[in-house]
């Protein structure tokens, strides 16, 4: 066997089994935006676990199977969907030495591709269900690099509340750690679904062209480790201004990069605009301390300390009714579960 093929060692098909594993989504503060070989990020990155945007995900190693079987909310994945997942669950076979094939079945509790990290939370499931099914253990650093394989922000919501994506120099040094539990600060992020349907062009292949927008050298260079710093210092002080000042800088260029990239993306739609409108120039004007993320989709992430939320509850239906939410608090990372 060559030196650069891995490695199958005997196979121990007593060890495998099923196991189960939920995974919130996350919300980044500082994004994850252009990447290197490996899901390798250009910075560091922040965010927290989103209480009600889960994936539980069931793994079922079983030799008699002749090819891996995904099923997403009731639909079978083929194609290139089926052989993400696949490489995935490849990562888990060579690591551990084995050549069993897997059932995977997954369960989101939000719509997938509409700007909530489905990856995020699906890959995070995925990884710990897939290992523990396994037979096997892994560190929480372990199992953060692995879900970073399959999706870079996967790597955030395997552990708990606020969590720090270390940029890293190679794959095992680029994994996330919690910085703070759920319960250290009391926000939410009420997520407004203005648009459901997948997005045109994904995040990965957004990740690939985002280097060449005129603006992410200085973005990298001058502006995220500069926010970085104000966001440690918002959470370290759970300062909700200047958290919130930061956040809206960083969602506004994350959306410049990608609609200046060589082959440009818009995920922005007049919808959107107009809630950020409302949030920004009436509720924050009605003194409701509350601001606005984005992730690569269309729809708002409202974010704001835990007791506004009654008034947050009165001027979303005044002034949004028939829009879908999905209130959050920060939450844990990725568990097994029954
Ligand atoms: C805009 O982690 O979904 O949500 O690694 O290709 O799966 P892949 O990309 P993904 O990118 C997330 C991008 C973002 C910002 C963020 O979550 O940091």
């Amino acid at each position: 066997m060559s030196a650069d093929r891995p490695r199958i060692t005997e196979s121990r098909p007593e060890r495998l089994g099923s196991a189960r594993a939920i995974a919130h989504a996350n919300i980044a503060l500082i994004k994850y935006w252009g990447n290197k070989e490996g899901n390798l990020p250009y910075s560091d990155t922040i965010s927290f676990n989103l209480s009600n945007c889960t994936t539980k995900t069931s793994v079922s190693w079983n030799r008699a199977l002749p090819h891996d079987s995904v099923f997403i909310d009731g639909v079978e994945l083929s194609d290139k969907k089926l052989e993400r997942a696949s490489r995935h669950l490849d990562r888990v076979r060579r690591q551990f030495g084995f050549r069993e094939k897997a059932l995977v079945v997954s369960e989101n509790s939000f719509p997938m591709g509409v700007g909530i990290a489905s990856s995020a939370s699906g890959f995070a499931a995925l990884s710990l269900a897939a290992v523990a099914a396994a037979g096997q253990e892994l560190s929480q650093k372990e199992l953060s690099a692995l879900a970073r394989h399959g999706s870079g922000s996967a790597s955030r919501s395997i552990p708990d509340g606020f969590v720090l994506w270390h940029t890293g120099e190679d794959s095992e040094s680029s994994y996330a750690e919690s910085i703070y539990p759920p319960d250290y600060w009391a926000l939410k992020d009420t997520v407004l679904i203005l648009e459901e349907g997948e997005k045109a062009v994904g995040s990965s292949e957004g990740h690939k062209l985002a280097h060449t927008s005129p603006h992410f050298e200085k973005r990298i260079k001058e502006n995220v480790p500069r926010r970085l710093e104000q966001i440690h210092k918002a959470l370290e002080t759970k300062d909700i201004g200047l958290l919130g000042v930061t956040i809206e800088e960083e969602a506004r260029e994350l959306h410049l990069i990608t609609q200046t990239t060589d082959e440009p993306v818009n995920y922005l739609t007049d919808s959107t605009l107009k809630v950020i409108n409302i949030l920004v120039r009436k509720w924050r004007r009605e003194g409701i301390p509350v601001y606005f993320t984005l992730d690569a989709g269309p729809n708002v992430h409202a974010i704001y300390p835990s007791e506004f939320t009654e008034q947050m509850l009165a001027v979303r239906e005044r002034d949004l009714p028939g829009v879908t939410f999905i209130d959050n608090s920060p939450s844990k990372g990725a568990e097994i579960i029954k």
